[in-house]
């Protein structure tokens, strides 16, 4: 590359600066496969022959066979994934390889690359998302009649069935899926034969690439192509999305671990101990992937902001992009991993949940309601039992003891039946609503799940998606 316009070989420290095969070496199935397809469009407008187009497939399989041995040689100064792997080649057969970079640039290339790493990770982040709702949907099936308190502002609010709260967590990560979905509409745009900015006067079938590398669209604008990465940052707002729901279910889990609240127990086999105290069990991967969002935020951010100011089309600084974005993807995957793994060994503890959901308080709103059923203005009821709360709080009674004439005296709606009020699992199973926790949408919901995950063909998929995922960019 160095031999026409260059006259001194590059400085060391410039060398050691730019490259950027350390990192981006792991492009080479990606960076293959996009070759034998541009070797085929090549052959097919007549400009390599069919012989050269199978020396150029043959010798670029034989090179993936050597990365995938840990044989291959990779070479800093030849800068990156892209320039290795032609070197490589044309060290292997000759001529033919000084061919196959006719009508391409590395800036149409390396955006052909990432697109296609980037579809090929939506899969396998979407396939683990689906086991960590599978973990969930399971935990939520074995303790589906498990009442605790549900919370807000970290205060007791209302009571719910710790199932809810867990097929909570598995919307959340429904949409995650879905966003991945929408983010691949995107990325799965062919940018091969955009050149460096403006095309080839070699006109080759585009569209026959793109069909080659399963592509559903090409790209309509060479300027474009080589300088968009929005589907990069999409993926990585993706994948800040699922940190943060994990970081928000880490919290639930390290709080709900504490001695204070009891609620459940981390397996040993996911828990540490302190080099100090002897009694400690800490929830640290909780805590870890609390922590890791932190940088799943960050590489969006520096995506964004080395994104921000470019000119137009191809500039170097967009190698910066990859780091982030393999960063993140290797924190998601691991993240999801380790919870899908973590969660089927958490022991609940019942008793104590149930125990903390038996605060007559929680049904405080329950009370109210029961005045409007018996004609009372909302507000009107709601204040009668704030006067009500407070009156247990001073005489240290709780809310269900109190006596009826005492409740008379607030208001005369109140009848033998307000009893009834402080049953728990009463008041749940006439939270009736859509959406609401009675046992009966619960139920409806863990079935639902069961269709979309484990029962049906979902999971499957997902999992034949993934076995896929590591050859699809490589035709075999
Ligand atoms: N290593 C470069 C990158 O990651 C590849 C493209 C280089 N193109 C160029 N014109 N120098 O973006």
């Amino acid at each position: 590359m160095r031999k026409g316009r260059l006259n001194k070989p590059m400085a060391e420290v410039a060398q050691r600066y730019s490259a950027s095969v350390s990192f981006d070496w792991r492009l080479y199935p990606h960076d293959i496969a996009g070759s034998i397809a541009h070797a085929a469009a090549l052959a097919a407008a007549g400009i390599i022959s069919a012989d050269e187009r199978d020396k150029i497939d043959n010798g670029l399989r034989a090179i993936k066979r050597e990365i995938e041995n840990g044989k291959f040689q990779w070479d800093e100064s030849l800068e990156d994934v892209h320039m290795n792997i032609e070197a490589a080649l044309t060290k292997r057969i000759g001529v033919a390889g000084g061919k196959l970079h006719t009508a391409r640039s590395r800036n149409d290339q390396v955006a052909l690359d990432l697109r296609l790493y980037v579809k090929a990770e939506i899969a396998e982040i979407g396939a683990r998302l689906r086991s960590l709702q599978t973990a969930l949907l399971n935990l939520a099936g074995q303790h589906v009649d498990v009442v605790m308190p549900g919370y807000t502002h970290l205060q007791r609010a209302q009571p719910i069935f710790f199932s809810h709260y867990l097929l909570a967590q598995i919307e959340a990560f429904e949409r995650d899926v879905e966003r991945l979905r929408d983010c691949r509409t995107r990325t799965d745009v062919l940018p091969l034969g955009s050149g460096a900015l403006a095309g080839s006067t070699i006109v080759l079938d585009r569209q026959s690439t793109a069909r080659q590398l399963g592509f559903a669209r090409v790209s309509q604008n060479s300027l474009d192509a080589v300088g968009d990465r929005d589907f990069a940052c999409e993926f990585l707002f993706c994948l800040a999305m699922i940190g943060l729901h994990l970081s928000r279910l880490s919290e639930d889990l390290i709080a709900w671990s504490t001695s204070e609240f009891g609620f459940i127990e981390f397996s040993d086999a996911f828990s540490t101990g302190s080099s100090l105290m002897p009694q400690k069990k800490n929830p640290d991967m909780a805590e870890l992937t609390r922590g890791k969002t932190g940088r799943l935020y960050g590489n969006l951010m520096s995506i964004l902001t080395t994104l921000k100011a470019l000119r137009s089309s191809y500039n170097r600084d967009m190698q910066e992009d990859k780091e982030a974005l393999f960063d993140s993807v290797d924190t998601v995957r691991a993240a999801l991993e380790v919870f899908s793994a973590m969660l089927p060994e958490i022991k609940i503890h019942r008793d104590r949940m149930q125990a903390a959901a038996g605060d007559p308080n929680l049904l405080a709103t329950d009370l109210a309601e029961y005045l409007v059923k018996k004609g009372a203005p909302f507000r009107e009821a709601y204040e009668t039992v704030g006067k009500l709360v407070a009156h247990a709080a001073k005489t240290k009674l709780p809310l269900n003891q109190i006596p009826r004439q005492e409740l008379k005296k607030l208001s005369a709606l109140f009848d033998v039946d307000v009893a009834n009020v402080f049953d728990v699992r009463r008041s749940l199973a006439s939270r009736r609503a859509i959406g609401a926790p009675s046992p009966e949408n619960v139920d409806a919901q863990i079935e639902h799940w069961r269709g979309q995950l484990v029962g049906g063909r979902g999971n499957l998929r997902a999992r034949r998606r993934i076995r896929r995922t590591a050859w699809r960019s490589v035709p075999t």
